[in-house]
């Protein structure tokens, strides 16, 4: 990942290979009119000597966000090259905007060793801290890639990034570069542990990891072995994890600052691959599996944020780990699991496993008696029919703490939409005929279905929000500061609650 440096000298003065502007698209709309350079840009193109909105022109840009033209300065400046951005129209410029224009930067970027830009301060109504933390973030996510299993890796080239900025903002700038770097690393690690093959994470293997990760950081960590989930009660996760030859884990991790005024337990679904067991999936649908820990490898990754940047917040993560695979082990169609609190499950479906192992986790959660709780899981195919892949689902108990989720999303550009618990309509659904719950009740409200399940293990009086990212945690193909695969959503969007 690129390093930043901020200085206060004019960006004409640049020595990097190239330097960035933006570029604002017509405000009519019409892709007929010219775009509009942005204040920091008349101050290049005079250097340039050349009508620069002239040769945008020629070059077909037009402003819309993340639209790039690529213009040799030829001499005129230090910087071979300048890449124009477009943030799309002054109107709608705000700060997922810049985001996007600057992970555009970071792809036009890819093969020089750095660049330069001017930090866009002049957007009406947006702080120059939130303007510089999302021009940072779109930087380091846009040059992201994953590496690790190749032999012969072609990583972002990358390595310095110089920001451009005025005395009067110079020191919230570097203090929004330094969040940046937290939030994008940990978005970055989530990333990481998603993309990572799934017989690279098996369950022992991944809370192995998970320990390593946080030891240099003030969190304490517990892992439940086997022998601690039987002995403690946890029959959904160990039935879920049964099938597999690597057992299960539960891994608590805590970060208790001295001073915190609020406790939050968040809960990360960690099927580190989803084979759908004894309900087998079709190969197709299994393709991605690896990804059904995406909610854990968010936990662990907010967790570690919040310690990083040193929130005053109590924060307890549990990843509930397991393995969900077919064999003679394997919990049957139709046997009856016991969750922690004495609840019995029918699993009609052993597909629909990650409701199963969140319960566990969820009772164990509302046993510490949390101010809130917040689980993250890849739970249903349901939420990509109802939202697709951009737009991560929320369900909630409290109105408070869902408005509150509902901001973070969009001020961290990590889109969120509430969807009804509606426990007075659906609520009778999960009742089971032969045990007190079933796991399964069709096609029909799938992500409704599974919160409401979810919420019947939730203490009563915690105020508590799902967040099915069953759609959102990979991305098919790359696109804004999005990566292809393990996209590392919705961790920028917990960090940014937790800082409120
Ligand atoms: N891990 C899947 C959900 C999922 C689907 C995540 C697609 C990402 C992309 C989950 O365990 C699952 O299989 N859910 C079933 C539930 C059904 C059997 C009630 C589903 O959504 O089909
Ligand atoms: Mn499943
Ligand atoms: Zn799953």
């Amino acid at each position: 990942m690129p390093t930043f440096d901020v200085v206060t000298a004019p960006l004409a003065s640049a020595e990097t290979a190239f330097i960035a502007v933006s570029a604002f698209a017509p405000a009519s709309g019409e892709r007929t009119d010219p775009p509009e350079l942005g204040p920091d840009t008349e101050a290049i193109a005079t250097a340039l000597g050349m009508d620069l909105l002239a040769e945008l022109r020629a070059l077909d840009f037009d402003g819309s966000v993340g639209s790039t033209a690529r213009v040799p300065t030829r001499g005129a400046l230090p910087a071979a090259t300048l890449v124009v951005v477009g943030v799309g129209t002054r109107a709608d410029a705000g700060t997922t905007q810049l985001r996007r224009a600057a992970a555009a930067v970071a792809a036009a970027a890819e093969r020089v060793s750095s660049v330069a830009l001017a930090l866009h301060t002049a957007l009406p109504g947006i702080d120059a801290s939130d303007a510089a933390q999302a021009v940072a973030e779109g930087l380091l996510l846009g040059s992201y890639r994953f590496t690790s299993f190749q032999s012969d890796p072609r990583p972002f080239e990358l390595e310095r990034v110089v920001l451009h900025v005025d005395d009067a903002t110079e020191e919230r700038v570097r203090r929004a570069v330094d969040v940046a770097a937290v939030t994008a690393g940990a978005a970055t690690l989530a990333r990481d542990l998603v993309n990572t093959p799934p017989q690279a994470k098996r369950p022992p293997a991944l809370a192995d990891r998970v320990v390593a990760e946080v030891a240099e950081l003030p969190i304490a960590a517990r892992v439940l072995d086997e022998q601690a989930l039987i002995d403690g009660g946890y029959g959904g996760i160990l039935g879920v994890g049964q099938g597999s030859s690597e057992p299960p884990r539960l891994v608590e991790l805590t970060y208790a600052p001295e001073g915190a005024t609020r406790h939050v337990a968040l809960v990360g679904k960690g099927i580190t691959f989803d084979t759908g067991g004894i309900s087998l999936k079709p190969s197709t649908s299994m393709e991605t599996m690896k990804m059904d820990m995406g909610g854990a490898a968010t936990v662990l990754a907010t967790i570690k944020g919040a310690a990083a940047l040193e929130l005053p917040v109590r924060v307890t993560a549990l990843l509930a780990l397991a393995e969900n695979m077919p064999s003679g082990t394997a919990t049957r169609v139709s046997d009856v699991l016991t969750i922690k609190d004495g609840t019995t499950v029918e699993v009609i479906n052993t597909d629909a496993e990650g409701r199963l192992v969140m319960a566990d986790a969820l009772v164990h959660a509302s046993e510490l008696e949390p101010d809130a709780i917040v689980d993250v899981a890849t739970l249903t195919g349901a939420a990509t029919v109802a939202l697709g892949d951009r737009i991560s689902a929320l369900l909630a108990s409290d109105d408070d703490l869902a408005e509150a989720i509902l901001a973070a999303g969009a001020a961290a550009g990590e889109p969120v939409w509430r969807l009804p618990l509606a426990s007075e309509e659906y609520g009778e659904r999960v009742e089971g005929a032969i045990a007190d719950l079933k796991n399964s009740g069709g096609r029909e409200a799938g992500t409704i279905f599974a919160a409401l399940f979810l919420h019947h293990f939730v203490g009563e009086d915690i105020p508590w929000a799902h967040l099915d990212i069953a759609g959102t945690a990979w991305a098919g193909e790359a696109h804004d500061e999005i990566s292809k695969g393990g996209t590392g959503v919705p961790v920028r969007t917990l960090l940014r609650w937790l800082s409120d």
